[in-house]
């Protein structure tokens, strides 16, 4: 994964844990504490060592951490200078979601060596919507709740997400059901 998806990792733990709980987590993952570029892509399993490293640290299981970090990455790439790029998607969860792949299309510019993840929505009718979400990598259906959690809250929503359908041998798909349950008073 690109450094910007480590370097949020590193926020996140710097936030929660100070530097001393950030150099405990390089420590026990084996990756120097000195940093990552942006937009230098680097092997998966540096990003696996993190998250099963700040998994030990934290004392949570690996899918708590996948979904806080999810939620993170929201407010990280805005902070980063991607906010109008997820504004200009849409005005509420259902909206950005059917226009992330334009989006990370868009992105890909900036990361050309990006594995890009693919998302269909189809609705259902009275705020839910079935997600579907397909990817060349295993394990990150729970990073992708807590981005549609964290997504939702950007827009002054609140989603119920459920993981209905996990991926399976040929068919590297996860299935999520979401429902709005309030709708944004404002966009942001
Ligand atoms: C403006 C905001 C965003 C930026 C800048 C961004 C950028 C990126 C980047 C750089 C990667 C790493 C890909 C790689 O190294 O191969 C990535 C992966 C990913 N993104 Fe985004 N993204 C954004 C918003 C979102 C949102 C809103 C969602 C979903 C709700 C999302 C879902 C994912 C997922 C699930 C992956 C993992 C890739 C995989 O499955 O292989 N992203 N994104």
């Amino acid at each position: 994964m690109y450094g910007l998806v480590n370097r949020a990792v590193e926020d996140l733990v710097k936030q929660m844990k100070g530097e001393d709980g950030w150099r405990r987590v390089c420590a026990h993952a084996q990756v120097g504490a000195d940093g990552f570029v942006a937009v230098r892509s680097y092997p998966d399993d540096v990003t696996n060592r993190l998250v099963g490293s700040v998994s030990r640290e934290m004392d949570l299981p690996a899918e708590k951490v996948l979904e806080a970090f999810g939620e993170y990455w929201i407010l990280y790439t805005a902070e980063q200078g991607y906010g109008e790029m997820l504004r200009s998607a849409g005005a509420g969860v259902r909206e950005v979601l059917g226009n992330l792949n334009d989006m990370h299309g868009r992105i890909e510019t900036a990361f050309p060596e990006m594995t890009l993840p693919y998302f269909f929505v189809e609705d259902i009718g009275d705020g839910e919507f079935e997600l579907i979400y397909e990817s060349s990598r295993d394990g990150l259906a729970p990073m992708v709740i807590g981005l549609v959690r964290g997504l939702a809250g950007r827009f002054g929503q609140r989603v119920v997400i459920d993981h209905v359908e996990g991926r399976a041998p040929g068919s590297p798909r996860d299935r999520f059901r979401v429902r709005v349950l309030a709708e944004a008073p404002f966009a942001v």
